[in-house]
């Protein structure tokens, strides 16, 4: 199964991405979770990408299309679920290329569909782990424990780009230059549609159906 799941910031994409892979086994490349990863080891890319990420704008596409194909080509799984890639139109059309020259086509793409004052609540209450990318938050999602993650223990922390003025920022960006790319996949694949307004288990049921009618 090859996913790709597309939805503004805080629609809900890593929550739902981690109950689809528990589910169907696949491998989760989520290219937030990778950059925050190089920046927390100081790498490089890590270090031009910070700049982008603090203020909201995107990584530029040759920094993220060059990532992503290395991750894509290190992963043992049979599928994968793309998360918060591809995020411009130019992205989708590398990775199709990519993916159509090694025969592993997008199967699938999930559109998860959210107003952006549901958003701003989201991502206000967000708390995330820092060791194995699991998102909670403090009144929709708690954790067992409050501040500390059921999977490993880690300490939650707060993402600095949940502030409200990086937020308004990131929107904008998603509106003008992510947007575009759910046209570009109605052009040859079929887009399946979430009302992801609704509760986590509402939405993760919706994705369940989808999933489980694939041929
Ligand atoms: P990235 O980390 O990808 O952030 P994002 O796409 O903005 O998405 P988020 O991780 O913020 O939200 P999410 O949809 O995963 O929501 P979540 O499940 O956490 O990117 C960060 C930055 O990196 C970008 O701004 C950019 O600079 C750069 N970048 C990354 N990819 C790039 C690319 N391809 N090209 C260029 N630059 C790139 O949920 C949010 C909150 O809501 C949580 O608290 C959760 O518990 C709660 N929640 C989730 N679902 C529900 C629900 N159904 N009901 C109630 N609460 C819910």
């Amino acid at each position: 199964m090859r996913i790709v799941l597309l939805g503004a910031p805080g629609a809900g994409k890593g929550t739902q991405c981690k109950r689809i892979v528990d589910r169907y086994h696949v491998a989760h490349l989520s290219s937030g979770d990778i950059l925050r990863k190089e920046r927390a080891a100081g790498t490089a890319l890590g270090k031009k990408a910070q700049g982008y990420m603090d203020s909201g704008a995107l990584v530029p596409d040759e920094l993220i299309v060059a990532m992503m194909k290395e991750a894509i080509d290190e992963i043992s799984e049979t599928g994968f679920i793309l998360d918060g890639f591809p995020r411009t139109v130019n992205q989708a059309k590398e990775l199709d290329k990519a993916l159509d020259a090694g025969g592993i086509p997008i199967e699938v793409v999930l559109n998860l569909e959210v107003n952006d004052t549901i958003i701003a609540e989201r991502m206000s209450g967000r708390r995330s782990c820092q060791k194995c990318g699991a998102v909670y938050h403090v009144r929709n999602l708690k954790s067992q424990v409050e501040g500390v993650c059921d999977y490993d223990g880690a300490v939650l922390i707060q993402r600095p780009d949940d502030d409200l003025a990086v937020v308004k920022k990131r929107l904008k960006t998603y509106h003008e230059q992510t947007v575009p790319v759910i046209d570009y996949y109605e052009g040859h694949l079929t887009v399946n549609h979430i009302d992801a307004n609704q509760g986590a288990d509402a939405v993760d049921k919706i994705i369940c159906e989808i999933l489980d009618g694939l041929p």
